[in-house]
């Protein structure tokens, strides 16, 4: 029998930082997988905007909007009880001004059950985490690789490679951490500026390509499931092979139908 645990909050995410307790996360969209999330015991849930990707088929995540963000926000928090539900806010929803940004974040709390928001960038969105964390809106941070500047970077690097551009990330974590986050997410960034990163700052910092010592780790859920097949970077340790396994299953049902296997009497009223 698994034990009973205590509401995640991001109070307990930085408890956990000062007792050196490892901090787990991984990506949801939807009911089902949550609920798998859940009575795993994952620490933190994001409903990522990758469902831009690997739920809706778009080539980045420029294109998923607060409405459906909402939508998948509701599917997920239905299943979850104990686990910190974080929503991400979609690109251009926090962008125009900071009273949009937090009529936006409202909308992931009140509607869809968020208990927090991501947000990507550094220097450049602390007035905009300011005014949601003010407003008693927990906030992620989220630097490194920022997949909402794919137009302007040209794809998915490793960041933080040369002295300058590590600079800028480890003023971004400083920067973001003032700002009010209550975490921070590292991506692709190299294990000893995370390393140093995490060090340096008070607020956990949750890492995806970003090495050992970051506090917590975060994977997309299909990935490490093996479900998502178009994606395979360097960090990714794959668990299962859902992918093939439900190929393979789905095969042997049309087989079945077609030579008239399924349904047999065991399976006919
Ligand atoms: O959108 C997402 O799933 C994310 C994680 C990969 C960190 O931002």
């Amino acid at each position: 029998m698994t034990a009973e645990r205590a509401k995640i909050t991001p109070k307990k995410l930085f408890a956990m930082k000062q007792e050196k307790k490892k901090i787990t996360a991984l990506t949801a969209y939807d009911f089902l997988c949550a609920s798998m999330l859940e009575e795993s015991q994952v620490d933190l849930i994001l409903v990522g905007d990758s469902l831009a990707m690997v739920f809706q088929g778009k080539p980045n995540t420029l294109e998923v909007s607060v409405d459906e963000m909402v939508y998948h926000t509701r599917c997920v928090s239905r299943a979850v009880k104990n686990a910190l539900v974080v929503a991400d806010m979609p690109f251009l929803s926090y962008h125009i001004t900071p009273e949009e940004a937090l009529r936006n974040a409202g909308k992931l709390i009140r509607t869809g059950g968020a208990e927090a928001v991501k947000i990507e960038g550094g220097t450049d969105v602390c007035p905009t985490i300011d005014r949601i964390v003010k407003a008693g809106i927990p906030v992620v941070g989220h630097i490194g690789l920022t997949p909402q500047d794919i137009l302007t970077s040209g794809g998915y690097f490793v960041q933080g490679i040369s002295d300058s551009d590590a600079e800028q990330i480890i003023a971004d974590a400083h920067a973001v951490q003032k700002a009010g986050a209550f975490a921070i997410v590292l991506e692709c960034i190299p294990a000893q500026l995370a390393k140093k990163i995490s060090s340096q700052l008070h607020i956990p910092t949750i890492g995806i390509g970003a090495g050992k010592q970051c506090d917590g780790q975060i994977l997309v859920t299909h990935d490490l499931l093996g479900m998502f097949k178009k994606f395979k970077p360097k960090f990714l340790k794959q668990y299962a092979n859902i992918h093939d396994t439900s190929v393979a299953a789905i095969k042997q049902y049309a087989d079945d139908v077609r030579n008239g296997a399924y349904p047999s009497d065991e399976h006919s009223y």
